[in-house]
């Protein structure tokens, strides 16, 4: 049996004392906390100490401050101390991906798209896996375990580098909006032509969420009742989506566009549903967004075009990611997993590496084809 998690910030991650309290940074996040006046000194105190580094995650107090910001992507979790008794390790196996040189050779390998040519598609891609697996087993293995990892803590190491890479990618995006919003301007209807392949994809992924999940609930047993659980919440969703696009265009559903980096998105993550409990819960992270801004950004950009009320789907389907912080619900998967081999840290790393750079993807071949 595992303990406790213990936390420590990521090397991103920076606290400040304010006016009013603290705030909390990552290159990916920025959150304001209010402090009571009688607290101030105290905090102060403690943020010293977690500046300082030293025994973080062997100190109650600093624990406990620490874990107030828990649900939020700002935290590596130290990988926990064996209790007493045994438990049988996780191991997954993954011979397609491993195999895979790079995130090209295992999409191939994946592919079951006649139209899609992979190495003409994705020709941005690098040949070779990028992100490094043995830091990842570094920043997880399980003091004295021999070859074991915290679950919890390969999940977080993941998540700081996926965070990092988006926030790196996220130029597009902007550049994707910007493009879009004035487009608006220029001519809307194209705008709302532009804007229905965006929300497709959207609608791509809600609509094959069960094709996802179903799989999940199957083969990765260990989780199966949480992903039960957070199906019930995802049902239907396409919708939404749906009722969006439906105020931009008329086109039947069998003649939306569906990027080659959406559709292998979804395919990355039903293999996943058959290999790998941890790598299928960053994939599920991934897919519901990161730190959530007000409100959805395209829903934003609809509301000052002719159709406002195109927003209407988009939004309500935001804001049930982001009041139930769906990005933060695969963590309830991986608490369920006992540790890990070292085998399943790389299948996690590797999934993870080529879906966050389909999910990025999107906004680049968007630019690329329309604008
Ligand atoms: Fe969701």
């Amino acid at each position: 049996m595992l303990e406790e998690t213990r936390f420590v910030p990521y090397k991103q991650t920076a606290f400040a004392a304010t006016e009013t309290g603290i705030n909390v940074t990552a290159p990916w996040l920025s959150l304001d906390v209010d402090v009571d006046d009688e607290q101030k000194i105290a905090v102060k105190r403690l943020l010293d100490r977690i500046a300082s580094g030293v025994e973080l995650s062997s100190d109650a107090e600093i624990q406990n401050f620490l874990a107030f910001f828990a649900d939020y992507p700002v935290l590596h979790a130290a990988p926990r101390a064996f209790g007493s008794g045994g438990s049988i390790p996780y191991s997954s196996d993954a011979p397609e991906l491993m195999r895979a040189k790079g995130p090209k050779q295992f999409l191939e390998a994946l592919n079951p798209f006649p139209d899609i040519d992979i190495y003409d598609a994705f020709s941005y891609f690098p040949d070779t896996w990028e992100w490094n697996v043995d830091e990842i087993a570094a920043e997880s293995r399980i003091a004295g375990s021999g070859t074991l990892f915290d679950p919890i803590s390969v999940y977080t190491a993941i998540r700081a580098r996926r965070l990092q890479f988006q926030i790196e990618q996220s130029k597009f995006a902007h550049e994707l909006l910007e493009n879009i919003e004035a487009l608006r301007e220029r001519d809307e209807s194209r705008f709302f032509h532009l804007l229905a392949i965006v929300l497709s994809q959207q609608f791509y992924v809600t609509r094959e969420c069960c094709s996802c999940l179903d799989p999940a609930i199957e083969h990765l047993s260990v989780i199966s009742d949480q992903i039960r659980a957070y199906k019930e919440e995802e049902v239907h969703h396409d919708r939404l989506i749906l009722a969006s696009i439906r105020e931009l265009t008329d086109q039947p559903e069998t003649e939306f566009t569906f990027t080659p980096d959406t559709k292998l998105g979804i395919e990355v993550i039903k293999y996943a549903a058959k290999t790998c409990a941890l790598g299928f819960s960053a994939l599920v992270s991934i897919m519901e967004g990161t730190a959530y801004p007000a409100s959805d950004p395209v829903g934003d950009i609809l509301v000052k075009s002719s159709k406002p009320s195109a927003r209407i789907g988009v939004e309500a389907h935001f804001q049930i990611n982001k009041r139930g912080n769906h990005t933060a619900i695969p963590e309830t998967f991986v608490r369920q997993l006992p540790p890990v081999t070292e085998n399943t840290v790389a299948i996690a790393t590797r999934l993870a590496e080529v879906a966050i750079r389909l999910d990025s993807g999107l906004a680049q071949s968007v630019l690329r084809d329309h604008f």
